[in-house]
């Protein structure tokens, strides 16, 4: 009896130590998650917008396509409102609260986490040009923990759209956010291609949302067109900049499917559910054990024609039948 006793005793004791080498190996252990555990992922939006919201929302369905859904992953999502401050925080707080990997939605929101860790994975999601945000060293070999998605813009195409929509526009108003490294690249390229073009470009940067409708109003006497970048401060107030060319009536050609819906008249987008799910995948990706440092940058650029023809009507333009049939999208 006594020595069943011990007998017990020590095989639970042995069991004991068995499972704690289990659980602290188990703790220690960097491989890739295996089944039925649950991963841990950080998410910062920039700000709040149609299409960081539809990015995000894409970035959910990319990683529930891999198998990331339910009770095997859990997203700890912060948005940082615009505020810089808040990027700073939240970035911290994301790297600390035990997440495996952190996505950034849009520029500002990748940079801070890039800058609040050099060894987590840094997923970017959505993002213009991220060499020259200085984000990776280059798109094939990113080289440190940051890869993700890039979405440069379609410009020569955008700029083919206005030409053949608004064939007697000279002179282009580029309206844009001046703290945002975002639209600073894609402003030069348009700038360049449009004045080799013949166009007079007119550049109309704001320190922030609050200044867009006066800024619209001095801009829109003196344009025939507008563009926008992928713009974040333009994009959260899109209601304003349409608000604002209520009289003036001049064609917008913003540079997201979510602008047109909102009010802009036509571009050539890349759909930003597609984006999302692009990074969602690319999560994935690193959550199953690739290097952030040896993979490429996706960078997802084929856009297509898309037109809002209830803003055609107001502002008194006919779309040519040869654009409309090209559109991947119509906006009736
Ligand atoms: N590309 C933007 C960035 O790098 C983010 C973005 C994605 C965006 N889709 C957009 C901005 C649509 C404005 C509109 O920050």
């Amino acid at each position: 009896m006594k020595n069943k006793n011990l007998l017990l005793t020590i095989v639970a004791l042995v069991a004991v130590v068995v499972g704690g080498i289990f659980l602290t190996n188990k703790k220690d252990d960097k491989k890739p998650q295996t089944e039925g555990e649950t991963v841990k992922v950080g998410v910062l939006q920039f700000v709040t917008h149609e299409a960081l919201d539809e990015i995000y929302r894409g970035i959910q369905d990319g990683l529930a396509e891999e198998g990331y859904k339910g009770d095997k992953i859990k997203i700890d999502f912060m948005n940082a409102e615009g505020d810089q401050g808040k990027i700073a925080t939240m970035s911290k707080q994301l790297v600390s609260n035990g997440n495996q990997v952190l996505v950034g939605i849009a520029t500002p929101a990748a940079q801070g986490l890039a800058n609040a860790t050099s060894n987590l994975p840094v997923v970017m999601g959505a993002i213009t040009d991220p060499v020259g945000a200085k984000l990776v060293k280059s798109l094939e070999q990113p080289g440190a923990n940051v890869t993700g998605v890039a979405c440069p813009e379609p410009i020569a195409q955008q700029l083919d759209l206005i030409k053949t929509i608004t064939p007697n526009a000279k002179t282009i108003g580029v309206l844009y956010s001046s703290n945002e490294d975002n639209s600073k690249l894609n402003v030069e390229t348009f700038t360049e291609l449009a004045e080799k073009e013949g166009y007079t470009v007119l550049a109309y940067p704001v320190p922030s949302s609050n200044e867009i409708a006066s800024t619209m109003s001095v801009m829109t006497s003196k344009v025939d067109a507008i563009w926008i970048p992928q713009d974040n401060t333009i994009a959260s107030a899109f209601k304003t900049v349409v608000a604002s060319n209520k009289e003036a009536k001049v064609p917008i050609f913003p540079s997201a499917d979510t602008m047109v819906k909102e009010g802009g008249l036509a571009s050539v987008v890349v759909s930003q559910h597609g984006l999302g799910v692009s990074t969602g995948k690319m999560v994935a990706k690193i959550l199953k054990g690739a290097k952030p440092a040896e993979t490429p940058v996706d960078v997802v650029d084929q856009g297509a024609p898309i037109i809002n023809k209830k803003v055609a009507a107001e502002l008194g333009i006919t779309i040519p039948e040869e654009v409309e049939k090209a559109a991947g999208e119509i906006v009736e």
